[in-house]
């Protein structure tokens, strides 16, 4: 396993593994000028490979596959399972499994590999690029770069939990989207098709919203916590998608993204996963993986994640640190 780190001018750093071309740091300084990890890293690979996904690459496709099956011109495709008869991020030899080849390219970090249809059971043997490049003006941009031999599909993200705070969970953070709707979802979290105002409920973050009290009103009022798929409103790309905020530590991270989505994720349970800010609590970090709705085949009017034969494709997502 190999390690890259970058450092820029304002104490900001960040660092990445080749065991899924994780965010293993993205260390940002806080009121007192001491740079901490925003990012939910753990101390081993040992500890990577037992708990899937932590501020992992996700591809080909982020989000889950109805059936691990979807259509392409007319010709069905039946993809590896990973989660019942669902295909969830890439299914079991998604991109967090593989082990990348790493290199510094000037300041940036960059993972490659060549993934073959008869490892992912995805159609077409692709060649995939991911680029870490920290700017001096403290943002991160991570882009994917894919082509394939045959037409297939490519929607990949990072699955980022972030911790802006020095303490053990998010409660005290803020979280601002710019989504006024989300997915209706079905029981085993695969999209019915259909797309919900966040008016009224509270699912709404256009206003900026306290995590802690969000997660509250999703137990009292819909009796979970968040696991969601925002659709992200039209926008310009330089307009920040999402903004998280930190008042303690004065550490705020804005997303942008042409992407059509932003999942939300605050997981309840992470009970017996060792973090290197010590041991598992429930909502340790917030997932914010930024990615194009999942599924996009098989419902109407989802848009399309298709990459065609011989095409190369790029997908950004940004990440701005304030402090
Ligand atoms: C999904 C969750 C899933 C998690 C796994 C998220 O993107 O929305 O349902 O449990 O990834 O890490």
């Amino acid at each position: 396993m190999q390690k890259f780190t970058v450092t820029n001018d304002h104490d900001v750093s960040i660092s990445a593994i080749t065991l899924g071309a994780t965010w293993k740091a993205f260390n940002i300084p806080g009121k007192d000028g001491k740079p901490e990890n925003v990012m939910l890293s753990m101390p081993s690979s040992d500890e990577y490979m037992k708990n899937q996904y932590f501020c992992q690459a996700i591809g080909r496709t982020a989000g889950r596959i109805t059936k691990g099956t979807f259509s392409i011109n007319g010709q069905e495709y039946h993809v590896d399972a990973n989660e019942g008869t669902t295909t969830l991020h890439g299914g079991p030899h998604g991109f967090n499994t593989q082990i990348w080849n790493g290199a510094f390219d000037g300041d940036s970090i960059v993972f490659e590999k060549h993934i073959d249809s008869s490892e992912d059971s995805f159609p077409g043997n692709i060649d995939v690029k991911i680029t870490y490049t920290l700017s001096d003006d403290n943002e991160v941009t991570i882009s994917y770069t894919a082509k394939s031999d045959a037409d297939t599909l490519f929607n990949p993200t990072q699955h980022a939990y972030f911790n802006l705070s020095d303490g053990q969970n998010v409660y005290g953070q803020s979280l601002q989207i710019n989504a006024d709707k989300y997915l209706e979802l079905n029981k085993d979290k695969t999209p019915t098709g259909k797309m919900v105002a966040v008016d009224d409920t509270p699912y709404d973050f256009r206003d900026p919203q306290n995590i802690k009290l969000g997660i509250d009103d999703m137990k009292a009022e819909v009796g979970h916590t968040y696991d969601e798929v925002y659709v992200i409103n039209d926008h310009n790309d330089d307009d920040p998608i999402a903004t998280l905020t930190d008042p303690e530590s004065g550490r705020s991270v804005a997303i942008k993204s042409n992407r059509n989505v932003l999942v939300v994720f605050t997981p309840d349970d992470l009970d017996g996963v060792k973090f290197d800010r010590g041991a598992g609590v429930p909502h340790m970090g917030i997932a914010l993986e930024a990615q194009n709705l999942p599924d996009t085949p098989n419902h109407e009017g989802f848009g399309s994640v298709l990459l065609p034969k011989g095409e190369e494709k790029t997908y950004s997502i940004s990440y701005k640190a304030t402090f």
